[in-house]
C-alpha cells in the first residue's frame, strides 16, 4: 500500500483520535493531542493513503496512522504510534517509524527510545525489526502487572 506521510494538523485531531481511543486502554485525550501540536519540539505525523493525496482532494477523515515523538538534544523519543486496527498489517507502522528514524538521522540525533508494555508483542516485533534493544523494565509502569520496556536504536 502507498502511503503519505505529513505532519499534523488541528484538523486530524478527530481521526488521530479515534484511531487512539481503538488502539489503547487509557487513550490521550484531545487536550493532550492539541499540547503536543503547540510544542516545539514535538511532532505528530499522520499516514494517509497516497492516492487521496495524489489527486489533490481533501484527505481530511482518511488517517491510517499517526506517530508522535519529541526531538530533544540529540534523542529522538517517540511517545505514540498507532494504526487503525483495519489498516494494521499493512506496512503502515513501518514506514511511520522509517520517517522518525530518518528525521531523528538527519538533526543528527543519536538514539530513538520508546517505552512499550511487554505485553504488547506485535509493537515489540516491530521495534526489533528496526533493531531497537531492550534496555531496561519499569516495573507496574502501566499499572499492576502492566510493565514497560524500555527500547533503545542507537543511531551510531
Ligand atoms: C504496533 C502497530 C503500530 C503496528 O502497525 P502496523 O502498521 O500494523 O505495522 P506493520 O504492518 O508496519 O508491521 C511491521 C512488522 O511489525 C510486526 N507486527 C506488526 N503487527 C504484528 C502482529 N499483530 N503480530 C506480530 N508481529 C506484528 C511484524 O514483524 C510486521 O512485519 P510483517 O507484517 O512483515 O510480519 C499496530 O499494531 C498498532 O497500532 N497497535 C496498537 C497501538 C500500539 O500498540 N502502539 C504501540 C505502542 S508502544
Amino acid at each position: 500500500m502507498a502511503i503519505h506521510i505529513r505532519d499534523a494538523t488541528d484538523r486530524d485531531l478527530p481521526g488521530i483520535i479515534e484511531i487512539e481511543r481503538l488502539a489503547f486502554p487509557a487513550p490521550w485525550t484531545m487536550a493532550s493531542f492539541q499540547r503536543e501540536l503547540t510544542l516545539p519540539f514535538s511532532r505528530i505525523m499522520v499516514a494517509l493513503p497516497a492516492a487521496s493525496h495524489a489527486h489533490g482532494q481533501d484527505d481530511n477523515g482518511k488517517i491510517a496512522g499517526f506517530l508522535c515523538r519529541w526531538l530533544i538534544a540529540d534523542e529522538c523519543h517517540v511517545l505514540n504510534i498507532a494504526v487503525h486496527p483495519e489498516s494494521r498489517r499493512l506496512g503502515i507502522g513501518t514506514v511511520l517509524l522509517t520517517e522518525a528514524i530518518a528525521e531523528a538521522r538527519s538533526t543528527c540525533a543519536s538514539v530513538v527510545t520508546l517505552e512499550v508494555r511487554r505485553s504488547n508483542l506485535s509493537a515489540r516485533q516491530l521495534y526489533r525489526k528496526f533493531e531497537f534493544e531492550e534496555r531496561r523494565l519499569r516495573r507496574h509502569y502501566y499499572g499492576p502487572g502492566e510493565d514497560a520496556i524500555i527500547m533503545e536504536l542507537q543511531l551510531n
